[in-house]
């Protein structure tokens, strides 16, 4: 049986940090399934199909094992989706101590949705423990550089969408 796990988040856009994990997670399950999924609580810069588009690049650029990521979207239960994906994991990348308290909740929530789905944390490497989407974004609208956090083509297209704004 292949060990498939789903590896939700906004991604808007996708960062080094995620990278990081996609790469740690691929050396334990077969298969990611990169979910760019729906959060009520953020508004986003890029469009779902934006950041899908933008995953597929930047996987093929900079992840060895790039055939084993399947990228896709869904507006719905994350848990419903594991489920109908045959997806026995949930993964979720840890960062620094504040990450733990909104990770535990949705961990929390999720077992009660569906019991036999698991949520396995890695923890990022250190490099981008304090790094996330929001602030990146927040540094490039003002002018900031985000080289380094980000892929070269993120980088790029932040600058683009903050130009037009
Ligand atoms: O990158 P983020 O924004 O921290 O990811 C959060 C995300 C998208 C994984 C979370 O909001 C989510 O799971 N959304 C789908 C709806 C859902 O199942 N919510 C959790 C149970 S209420």
């Amino acid at each position: 049986m292949k060990k498939i796990a789903v590896y939700p988040g906004s991604f808007d856009p996708i960062t080094n940090g995620h990278i990081d994990i996609i790469e740690r997670g691929l050396r334990i399950f077969d298969e990611l399934v990169v979910l760019v999924a729906y959060n009520p609580n953020k508004a986003s810069l890029f469009t779902v199909q934006e950041r899908m588009d933008l995953i597929h690049e930047v996987l093929k650029e900079s992840v060895h094992d790039w055939e084993r990521v399947r990228v896709d979207s869904f507006a719905g239960l994350l848990v419903d989706y594991a489920r109908n994906t045959g997806a026995g994991v949930i993964l979720r990348g840890l960062r620094a101590v504040s990450d733990f308290e909104y990770e535990f909740q949705m961990a929390l929530i999720n077992r009660r949705l569906n019991r036999d789905v698991e949520t396995v944390f890695l923890m990022t490497g250190y490099k981008w423990f304090y790094t996330s989407s929001n602030l990146i974004k927040e540094a490039a609208s003002l002018g900031g550089s985000v080289r380094g956090l980000v892929p070269d083509l993120i980088h790029r297209k932040l600058q683009e969408k903050f130009a037009k704004k």
